[in-house]
């Protein structure tokens, strides 16, 4: 097989659009054409305002855009001119029938795989992307060869592992790319062409090839151990309140073991993200599936830890502001699941203000990239009131002063960099706050010294009085 000229991404998302870019600026002979159903996202990445907030990805999509990477919603024909396809659709946790809350929902992989095995024209192959439970790739595969028309189809697994906020970082260093794919002749073949794509710009020894499987489950693995980091420390966060120990100094004190080491130790108000929580729960559901139960009540535990972490902020929210938060105004600094990004799936802001609005409180945010319509649709997704009573009871505004002004609390629900000590004039906050005023530090990046000289009452995680 002859070396790849051309490469079609399907779905300009969060993972597609920057995978695609920094593989376009890395490899000027080859053609890139991101295709997309949604005619609207296309046209923003068209324009100069891109439809997803990434640090450097500006830059990136500017050098290549009518070069070598080109968008549009001609999903067939892009189809067709590809030597290689990624899949990087959504596959959101199901929301109906068997597997409801847990398994991935594949309808929109499925349909990609139909799409392409319809309109191929030719020898093709096809990598998933998108985060999959373990064995999709046999599906996508059956769907091909059924349909092929005689063609030939490989299947492989190419798991990203960027994080949203450092994606363009991540995709241009990364630790390690992994490639899984048939351990046949034909399998290693097509392995060898994404390898080569990679290694335009990463060392070869940092790209790992495997069975498909494992690469599969590698993923879920992966994000299923990094969370766990997240709730074992938040577990501990909640002792730490009740015994008068900083879980700072105790996620340092850990953190310097270097068999433990120091990343993801950041106590919160719990993660976050269009990938966590969704795979954890599909690793649940597969060892469900095997009837492997135990497993699945560990993993599930580390979810019910991140729950349980949302829930007890609100509740001291509501237990400091002397148990009602009826009628009361609580700013909102923050509303994306992490800084640095505008994507707000499963934020722990959404969870904390749900549960604040049941005790009637109103809820006043500022997020520096969530635009107010996106707030509206991530509680309206949860069904606990009408979008007329959601609109009602939260408000969002442009300027974080603003937000707090006239309220009884304010809550940091994004670690945003313009909210800490020395970017945010939290003198000014407190002036307009009522009184006492409270604040909420869900995210460890406020100077708690610096805010009681001012006045404040404050609360961190993790930290006892
Ligand atoms: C994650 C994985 O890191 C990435 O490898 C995978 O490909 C996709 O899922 P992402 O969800 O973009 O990336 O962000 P990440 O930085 O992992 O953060 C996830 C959540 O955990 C965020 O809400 C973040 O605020 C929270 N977090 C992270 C903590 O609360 N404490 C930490 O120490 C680290
Ligand atoms: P991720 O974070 O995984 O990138 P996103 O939701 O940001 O997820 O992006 C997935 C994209 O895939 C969306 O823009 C969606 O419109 C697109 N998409 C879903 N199904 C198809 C399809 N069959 N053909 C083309 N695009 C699709």
């Amino acid at each position: 097989m002859s070396k790849i000229k051309h490469i079609t991404c399907i779905g300009a998302g969060y993972v597609g659009g920057p995978t695609m870019a920094v593989m376009a600026l890395k490899n000027p002979d080859i053609r890139f054409h991101i295709v997309d159903i949604n005619q609207a996202r296309i046209d923003a990445w068209m324009s100069d305002e891109l439809p997803i907030y990434e640090p450097g990805l500006d830059k990136v999509v500017k050098e290549t855009r009518g070069k070598n990477l080109f968008f549009s919603t001609k999903v067939d024909e892009a189809i067709k001119e590809a030597d290689m396809i990624f899949i990087s659709v959504n596959t959101p946790t199901k929301k109906y029938g068997i597997g409801k809350g847990r398994a991935a929902d594949l309808k929109y992989v499925e349909l990609c795989a139909r799409q392409i095995a319809e309109h191929a024209g030719g020898d093709k192959i096809v990598v998933e992307k998108s985060t999959l439970p373990v064995r999709t790739a046999q599906s996508i595969k059956k769907i091909l060869k059924s349909t092929s028309n005689g063609y030939k189809f490989q299947v492989l697994s190419n798991p990203e592992f960027l994080a949203e906020g450092t994606a363009i970082e991540d995709l241009l260093h990364s630790d390690r790319v992994l490639i899984g794919g048939d351990q046949d002749e034909a399998g290693q073949a097509a392995i060898q062409k994404l390898v080569e794509v990679y290694n335009s710009w990463i060392p070869r020894e940092r790209i790992l090839t495997t069975n498909i499987w494992s690469s599969e489950l590698s993923k879920l693995t992966a994000n299923a151990f990094l969370a766990q980091r997240i709730s074992s420390v938040n577990a501990i966060s909640a002792l730490c309140e009740a015994t008068g120990a900083d879980v700072e100094e105790v996620a340092y004190a850990i953190g310097t073991d270097s068999r433990i080491g120091p990343k993801f130790l950041k106590s919160s108000v719990g993660f976050g993200g269009s990938c966590f929580q969704k795979d954890i729960l599909n690793l649940v559901y597969l060892c469900e599936f095997f009837g492997l139960h135990e497993v699945a009540r560990y993993w599930e535990t580390v979810v019910s830890m991140n729950d349980y972490q949302k829930t007890r902020f609100a509740s001291k929210i509501i237990s400091t502001l002397f148990n009602t938060v009826s009628g009361k105004k609580i700013a909102f600094l923050g509303w994306a699941f992490k800084k640095d990004t505008n994507d707000t799936r499963e934020s722990a802001a959404i969870y904390v203000a749900d549960q604040l609005m049941q005790d009637q409180a109103n809820i006043h945010v500022y997020d520096p990239q969530v635009p107010t319509e996106q707030m509206y649709g991530d509680l309206n997704e949860l069904e606990t009131r009408s979008d007329e009573d959601n609109r009602a009871q939260l408000t969002a505004y442009d300027d974080a002063y603003e937000a707090c002004k006239d309220a009884h609390a304010v809550a940091v629900l994004t670690e945003w960099d313009e909210f800490k000590a020395d970017q945010l004039d939290w003198q000014k906050v407190y002036n307009s706050m009522k009184k006492p005023a409270f604040v909420f530090d869900g995210r460890l990046i406020l100077d708690r010294e610096a805010l009681t000289k001012i006045g404040f009452e404050v609360y961190t995680i993790g930290k006892g009085k």
